[in-house]
């Protein structure tokens, strides 16, 4: 194949003056529509959000004949997942199942945590299966540990997790299968069940590359769009059945995905990447208190990638 000079600009590659036009008109609608939504927020959403120093908030929106909270937790085994198993660890009357991959993985995690206050579980769950296989092994999971009111899908798959993990069909259709098909799979199984009986909570993790789209995290930053879209759009369909839907767009954490990435010569400075403890708080949060559809950690990276998607097409 013949090498490609990509420094050097062919002539064709230079926006034409409609198109340039087209994208400045892009740059108007999105400064206009950000300003009317600064304004709303400011004068309608803020004052809203006051009220809520004065009501009392209902921790779960459980029936009271459900005493015991039920959480299960896709992808435990380590990184984020794990840190959201801790923060339920010491909660009395709590029932925790972790799954991950592989069940010996989340075993040997649940070994290193010792004994611990809530009933904790493990379980293997593997999101590259079939969309039936998956489906059942939740609904199975539910039978025998649930009703759960509570369900965090973690789990996902990057292009950094492979050492030399680059692009092309075979990777990116793994992370379909995992991050797209594995997630909507289980997503979904839990919404169906959750709605038959008015209640629980979803929280699913996208990410802030989903946002902008890097092009050197193609496949992995396509998956993530999916996965923000399709959660915040879930979070409006299932708001009237009683269930909570939450995105989280987290941005650099310090895990096994992103010390492979940081293994790889990233650029990225060590001071960005937040831990995964501080995240797995604001996540919980967001489930128990409510009034949050997306949790955005560390924050500063999360309002520069919304920012960022206001740039025109032809930046
Ligand atoms: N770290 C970041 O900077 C960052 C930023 C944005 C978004 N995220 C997202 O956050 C989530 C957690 O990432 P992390 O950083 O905590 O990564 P991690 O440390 O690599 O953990 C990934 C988790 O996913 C599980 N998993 C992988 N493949 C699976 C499969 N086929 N079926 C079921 N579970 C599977 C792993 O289980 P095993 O241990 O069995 O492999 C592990 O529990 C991912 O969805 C990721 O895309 C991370």
């Amino acid at each position: 194949m013949p090498e490609v000079d990509i420094t050097k600009l062919s002539p064709r590659q230079i926006p034409s003056v409609s198109y340039t036009i087209q994208n400045m008109w892009i740059s108007i609608s999105a400064m206009t529509f950000a300003m009317a939504s600064f304004f709303f927020t400011l004068c309608v959403v803020l004052p809203l959000s006051m009220t809520r120093f004065f009501i009392p908030i209902d921790k779960l929106s459980m029936p009271e004949t459900e005493t015991k909270k039920a959480v299960l937790i896709i992808g435990a085994s380590r990184g984020i997942g794990f840190n959201i198993l801790k923060q339920y660890i010491d909660e009395p009357d709590t029932a925790i199942v972790a799954t991950s991959r592989s069940i010996e993985t989340v075993r040997s995690m649940a070994i290193e945590l010792g004994d611990t206050v809530a009933d904790l579980r493990c379980a293997e769950l593997d999101l590259s299966g079939t969309r039936k296989q998956v489906s059942e092994a939740i609904k199975s999971l539910d039978r025998q540990y649930g009703p759960f009111s509570h369900v965090y899908e973690v789990s996902g798959i990057s292009n950094h997790v492979k050492d030399h993990g680059v692009w092309g069909l075979d990777i990116t259709g793994e992370m379909i299968s995992v991050n797209v098909a594995g997630t909507v799979a289980s997503v979904l199984s839990m919404y169906d069940l959750m709605k038959g009986r008015g209640y629980g909570k979803i929280c699913v993790v996208g990410s802030i590359a989903g946002l902008y789209s890097p092009a050197n995290m193609i496949s992995y930053a396509s998956t993530k769009a999916f996965v923000n879209n399709f959660c915040t759009s879930l979070r409006i369909l299932a708001a009237p059945t009683g269930v909570d839907v939450i995105t989280v767009q987290p941005g650099f954490i310090d895990t096994r995905m992103t010390k492979h990435m940081r293994n790889q010569g990233s650029t990225v400075p060590g001071t960005e990447f937040g831990e995964p403890e501080g995240l797995a708080e604001q996540m919980k949060a967001a489930m128990e208190d409510g009034g949050r559809g997306i949790v955005n950690w560390p924050v500063r990276q999360g309002v520069v990638a919304y920012g960022l998607q206001a740039m025109n097409p032809s930046s």
